[in-house]
């Protein structure tokens, strides 16, 4: 089965063919370097690219696998969770081109999509396991029972992790988005080098809250440059780094202790962190199985949402042409 998948979620107008978790092809038009000049994604400008990239991108997915649109069996679509006016794009080009080729339209959730880059490269993945879910605007554990069947283990209560290293990066000079650029001057930083809070949530032990530490990393760095005193970057990088990725494994391990599941997986564009990666690497071998996505499925994607495409399908997750998009959906309880 052939899906052609669209994503257009956040600032990534990206389209896809998939046949099951074989990526024929995944086209991404990138908008970065232009929501970079405003330090972070200004929502119309966003809007605004995709109306402009969603066609040329389509039809090179479709060159790149050496297909034309008779042959696609369905077209998916991110439809929730992301900023409005960017889903509204894709969802209303997959509409169009659904009800034009007469084919099934599949409505994705961006965590599930998320979830399921991991079986674009990792053969033998199947549910049940735990996913550790990072992203800009996310940081989940989620009990993956099935692979259209998740339960929400833990989550921030506030900011998410890649939103926190964005801001402490950007606190730091470097450009948006800053996740990727921390984490470069974390691998020649101290870890040790500055003691920073690990806060932890009343109620529900799997929770996380980002606020009050990334509160605390701001505060360091203002009361340092009042004082004219430098802070060594690659130093505080490797400290926020270290103390965000034990905040996040020591909830997953927590979680899976709890719920005796061993098989672990990471995703979204925080899982591109290399000593997440590292440490989540260093648990196989010691009771754990352990999954990441390949580093070019990390980020937002189409190819990851034509993977959970097919489970949704032969769950007879379909939609009609009734479909809108929503900026606010659990993973585990979607409305479509
Ligand atoms: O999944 P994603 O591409 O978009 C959302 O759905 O939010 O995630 C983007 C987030 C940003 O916060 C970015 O800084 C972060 O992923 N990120 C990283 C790294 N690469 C991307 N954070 C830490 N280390 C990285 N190497
Ligand atoms: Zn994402």
């Amino acid at each position: 089965m052939k899906i052609l998948a669209i994503e257009s979620s956040c600032d990534d107008t990206a389209a896809a063919v998939v046949e099951e978790r074989k990526v024929l092809s995944s086209v991404l038009a990138s908008q970065t370097e232009e929501h970079a000049k405003y330090g972070g994604v200004v929502p119309e400008i966003a809007s605004r690219r995709h109306s402009e990239n969603i066609v040329w991108v389509t039809d090179a997915a479709l060159k790149n696998a050496g297909l034309t649109l008779e042959d696609i069996d369905a077209v998916a679509v991110t439809y929730a969770p992301g900023l409005i006016g960017a889903l509204l794009v894709g969802v209303n080009f997959a509409k169009g081109l659904a009800k034009s080729l007469n084919k099934p339209l599949i409505p994705v959730h961006h965590l599930r999509s998320h979830i399921a880059a991991n079986y674009l490269t990792n053969e033998g993945l199947k549910p049940p396991f735990l996913a550790l879910v990072v992203s800009g605007g996310h940081s989940h554990i989620v009990h993956v029972k099935d692979h259209t069947d998740f339960e929400v283990i833990g989550k921030t209560r506030d900011d998410a992790v890649g939103e926190c290293f964005d801001k402490t990066a950007r606190a730091m000079g470097m450009p948006y988005p800053g996740g990727v650029y921390l984490d470069k001057a974390a691998e020649s930083g101290n870890p040790d080098a500055f003691k920073l809070p690990h806060p932890k949530v009343s109620g529900n032990a799997f929770d996380f809250s980002f606020s009050g530490f990334k509160t605390a990393v701001i505060n360091t760095l203002h009361n340092a440059s009042q004082k004219g005193v430098e802070i060594n970057v690659n130093d505080m990088s490797a400290s926020i780094r270290k103390a965000a990725v034990d905040m996040l494994l020591n909830n997953l391990l927590a979680a899976s202790e709890m719920l005796g599941i061993k098989k672990l997986v990471i995703a979204g564009g925080v899982s591109a962190n290399l000593l997440l990666r590292r440490e989540i690497q260093a648990l196989s071998g010691k009771g754990y199985e352990v999954f990441m996505p390949d580093l070019k499925y990390c980020g937002d994607n189409a190819a990851m949402v034509g993977a959970q495409g097919y489970y949704e399908y032969l769950a007879g997750n379909t939609a009609d042409m009734s479909l809108n998009a929503v900026a606010t959906m659990p993973i585990d309880n979607p409305v479509f």
